[in-house]
């Protein structure tokens, strides 16, 4: 197994609130952490020495920079890096994008000129400039999204395969938001728009666009292939499940990694699929819930949710992989070639124990598809793992985006502890 890593060392959580930070003799000095850290075989890390206010999706822009959504006063921040040795390190920090606090989802247009940002409520686009980091005026593209007060985020997905389209990702009401039935109330769904339209008039989320994929219950990230463009998005999934009685919420419903087909192919199969959510739940502890024949992944109807037929659970599109319940994969990012994608786990709170606060690997073949089946209860690597848990979820590492640029180099946002990994293959 990994390397087994025991840092200790307090941190000056925000001991630096500084635009810029010129730190070129301390940032290879890094690696204090206040929780235990364990790396999966065949990796190292560094940390980049700056503390950002909850930080969260990413992406890396055709200059090479990293742009961070950021909670509190900021919401997007871009990082010009550098390289201090085999340790990449901060240049330059500066503030992109501020008109709104509470953005969750980032994505750059295929040709790294359009920005795109979400809030609960809208997807905004900015014109931006890799090499000057200037953004333009902000557009609204798509709106109409609040839904209350659970479920906030609005991952984004841009396409290489289809670079007109967008995917803009919604979440369920509540645990179970019963009127999920109906993909009309556009909730638990993945919606595809056009870019180009959206630019001349803006998209009501519900009323506009293609439905992807409905009975998805809480869609966190999204991930296009980068070799056969298939879409790839994982799934948190409901609290306190019961079965006939029976509390067996602790080990189930498993999180999915659920497949969409290639957005191009007009014929795409995956298109407009129901993932059985709110009726159905994917599997994780078979033996808890005592369904014969029942296998990994495979969808049961729990107490308490909206009535659906006997049997029909078994007609619903089922996940691709799955994984330990209530671990909160919370983003997905492809490493350049396909052959692996790296999921970020945020960490159980609906559990006896605490599980996930980890970031995981997955592996892919080369027919684009995971190399495990469906019922895999081994399909994950580990890559970066908090090992005690008696600190979680206050003062432990929790995973909340991830972003990989042209050279491998994995970066890896931590919104409780606020900063930024970069993981390197060793
Ligand atoms: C989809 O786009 C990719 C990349 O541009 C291309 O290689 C492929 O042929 C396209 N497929 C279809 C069905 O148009
Ligand atoms: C894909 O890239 C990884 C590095 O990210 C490398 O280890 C692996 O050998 C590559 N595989 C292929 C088939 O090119």
């Amino acid at each position: 197994m990994g390397q087994f890593m025991k840092l200790t060392g307090l941190i000056a959580l925000i001991s630096t609130l500084t635009n810029y930070v010129c730190a070129q003799s301390k940032c290879p000095n890094t690696g204090d952490e206040q929780f235990v850290l364990r790396l999966g075989d065949g990796y190292r890390y560094s940390k980049l020495e700056l503390a950002l206010w909850a930080p969260h999706h990413m992406v890396v822009d055709t200059e090479g920079n990293l742009l961070v959504v950021e909670g509190g006063s900021v919401s997007v921040r871009r990082l010009v890096l550098e390289e201090l040795g085999d340790i990449v390190c901060v240049q330059s920090s500066s503030d992109l994008i501020s008109e709104d606090a509470s953005n969750t989802g980032i994505a750059l247009s295929a040709d790294g000129k359009t920005l795109f940002t979400s809030t609960e409520e809208s997807v905004w686009a900015y014109d931006y400039d890799a090499a000057t980091g200037q953004v333009g005026q902000r557009r609204e593209i798509v709106t109409n999204m609040r839904v209350g007060l659970q479920h906030i985020y609005r991952p984004l997905l841009t396409s290489k395969y289809n670079p007109d389209t967008i995917l803009v990702a919604r979440g369920a009401l509540g645990d179970i938001d019963p009127d999920t039935t109906d993909p009309a109330v556009a909730r638990s769904v993945i919606k595809a728009f056009s870019i180009s339209e959206g630019l001349q008039k803006t998209h009501d989320y519900a009323r506009d666009g293609e439905v992807l994929a409905w009975g998805i219950r809480e869609v966190v990230a999204m991930a296009e292939h980068p070799v056969f463009g298939g879409i790839w998005a994982v799934e948190s999934q409901m609290d306190d499940v019961h079965l006939n009685g029976r509390d067996i919420h602790n080990d189930n419903p498993a999180e999915r990694l659920t497949y969409h087909g290639v957005l191009n192919d007009t014929e795409n199969p995956y298109k407009g699929l129901n993932y059985g959510y709110p009726s159905c739940a994917p599997a994780w502890d078979t033996e808890s819930i005592g369904i014969d024949g029942l296998q990994v992944g495979d969808l049961f109807k729990p107490d308490g949710v909206p009535d659906i037929p006997d049997g029909e659970c078994a007609n619903r599109m089922k996940g691709r992989l799955h994984f330990d319940a209530h671990t909160a994969p919370r983003d997905i990012k492809f490493n350049v070639n396909g052959t692996a994608a790296y999921i970020a786990f945020h960490g159980s709170w609906n559990r006896d124990s605490l599980i996930g606060f980890r970031v995981m690997r997955v592996d892919f073949g080369p027919d684009g598809q995971p190399v495990h089946p469906a019922n895999s209860k081994t399909a994950q690597v580990p890559v970066f793992e908090n090992v005690e848990m008696a600190h979680c979820p206050l003062n432990c590492f929790q995973p909340s985006g991830l972003a990989i640029d042209k050279k491998g180099r994995i970066f890896l946002s931590n919104d409780q502890l606020g900063y930024v990994y970069v993981i390197y293959e060793a």
